[in-house]
């Protein structure tokens, strides 16, 4: 299908395209890491920016408070009646360390080329999520360009601490429902299937995060006159930690797999047809010896199964040089990946439970909550997703995948039970983008393709009135 206004609007991205990078660049400069609160003058100025941003394209848009680092919320009603769409992105960026690993400062954004002919942007936040949450707002820019109008009402809501938790997250929503409340979510913080692919993705695992702080004696203690006969929180720590799963790679808390149901025969035979290369998967990072979940293939680890990983452990002297101690704390960041059937309050409390029976009487140990939230998994027959397929083919020139990612956004399932709304999560980054590691690159075709996608998209969802 062509269609004048569609065609003038994707021209007006491809000549807009050096300074749609530029804006990218001005948003990926300011250091938003979320969890560190050294930078939250800096969150709020990115959620400034967003906001002036939003607003020189006709939102109606401000930062929004919050007891954490503000949201930001805009709307454009300049669209016809018919669907209004939410659009959801995460302004906020993770740690960068180990900065010394970066080939170029992490806040100062790069356009690299690569041998094959890609261009790289490289910085942190690059891809996840500012590269991504702007493939919107470039494509929301270049419709009120053309036409002076979005194809359809557009609300958007940018948090500033999904990388850190959540936590104002629910209590923003709750307050705001019908201010949030559209027809459908659109989220862009998701992968490609491949470099060529674009996916949606419905299936996406939930989360439980804790950490663990052991205690033992009351103070550090020199190992040749305490070792052996008082006991060390590290040890305490590793063997509860090891405990946690058997030799198969199952995961031993009771009850831990209470409602975990086997991949229906039809999305299994579906994720065999499709092209996933096993050992590249591992290879591309440095693997080649499959661990986890023995009988299960790399995929299905990822996608449908649940588990558990230490993330942190912190104990005893660790700087230079050597020091014979016995340290009197210790202390782990553990999360779950959670699929559909499991409870994250049932599985923090079997944690914690485990955890608890294994503390001897003269030591003790304290939890700290890191977020929770249930897997998910969306419709994939909708008429809003089938418009969206179809516009996706005709950007990319091939079908799109419908797939699932063992990643988590907490706040897709929180649109579902909160406000009733389902979520289309599409993504153009590749798997390789390294987010959260040094590094963390978007390619420019990602970007670039990504906005014209959310412009054929949007026309698209318009269609559907
Ligand atoms: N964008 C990611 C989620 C993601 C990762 C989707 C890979 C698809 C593929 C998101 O920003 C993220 O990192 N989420 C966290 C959850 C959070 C509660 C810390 C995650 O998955 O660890
Ligand atoms: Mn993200
Ligand atoms: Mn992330």
């Amino acid at each position: 299908m062509t269609d004048a206004k569609l065609d003038a609007v994707l021209a007006r991205i491809d000549a807009d395209l050096d300074a749609s990078l530029e804006r990218l660049f001005a948003l990926v400069r300011i250091p938003s890491i979320s969890t560190d609160p050294a930078y939250a003058a800096d969150c709020r100025r990115t959620a400034e920016w967003l906001a002036a941003d939003l607003k020189s394209i006709g939102f109606d848009a401000s930062p929004r408070p919050t007891t954490g680092h503000p949201m930001v919320v805009g709307h454009d009603r300049s669209g016809p009646d018919g669907p209004h769409v939410l659009f959801y992105g995460h302004y906020d960026v993770q740690p960068v360390d180990p900065v010394e690993l970066w080939k170029t400062p992490p806040f100062e954004p790069t356009l690299v080329p690569q041998p094959n002919g890609d261009t790289w942007i490289v910085g942190r936040g690059a891809s996840d999520d500012k590269g991504a949450l702007m493939t919107f707002v470039e494509a929301c820019r270049a419709w009120k360009a053309v036409t002076g109008s979005l194809p359809v009402k557009v609300s958007i809501l940018f948090e500033g601490e999904e990388e850190s938790g959540s936590a104002s997250l629910k209590p923003f929503m709750e307050a705001h429902k019908d201010e949030l409340k559209a027809d459908i979510a659109l989220v862009c913080d998701t992968d490609m299937w491949d470099e060529k692919t674009p996916a949606i993705t419905t299936m996406l695992r939930g989360l439980v995060g804790e950490e663990i702080f052991i205690t033992c004696a009351d103070r550090d203690l020199h190992s040749g006159m305490f070792g052996n006969a008082a006991r060390n929180p590290i040890h305490l720590l590793t063997e509860i930690l090891a405990s946690l799963r058997d030799a198969d790679g199952r995961i031993t808390l009771p009850g831990f797999y209470d409602g975990v149901k086997e991949l229906p025969a039809s999305v299994k035979a579906q994720w065999e047809r499709l092209p996933f290369d096993q050992e590249g998967y591992l290879r591309n990072v440095g693997l080649s010896i499959p661990a986890g979940e023995k009988g299960r293939s790399v995929q299905e680890q990822i996608w449908s199964r649940p588990t558990c990983e230490v993330n942190g452990i912190v104990g005893g002297y660790t700087g230079e040089g050597f020091k014979t101690v016995i340290p009197a704390k210790a202390s782990a960041k553990v999360s779950f990946r959670l699929v559909e059937g499991q409870d994250p309050a049932a599985i923090r409390a079997a944690f914690r439970a485990h955890v608890r029976a294994r503390i001897p009487a003269d030591c003790s140990v304290e939890f700290r909550e890191h977020g929770g939230s249930p897997a998910l998994v969306l419709p994939a027959d909708s008429s809003m997703l089938q418009a969206s397929l179809k516009a996706l083919a005709e950007e990319w020139g091939g079908e799109a995948a419908v797939a699932a990612t063992g990643g988590s956004i907490p706040v897709v399932g929180d649109f579902k039970r909160m406000l009733g709304m389902d979520a289309l999560m599409v993504g153009f980054a590749r798997f390789d983008n390294r987010i959260h590691s040094p590094n963390e690159k978007y390619d420019l075709s990602s970007f670039h393709h990504g906005t014209r996608s959310w412009a054929r998209i949007l026309h698209a969802l318009a269609a559907k009135a």
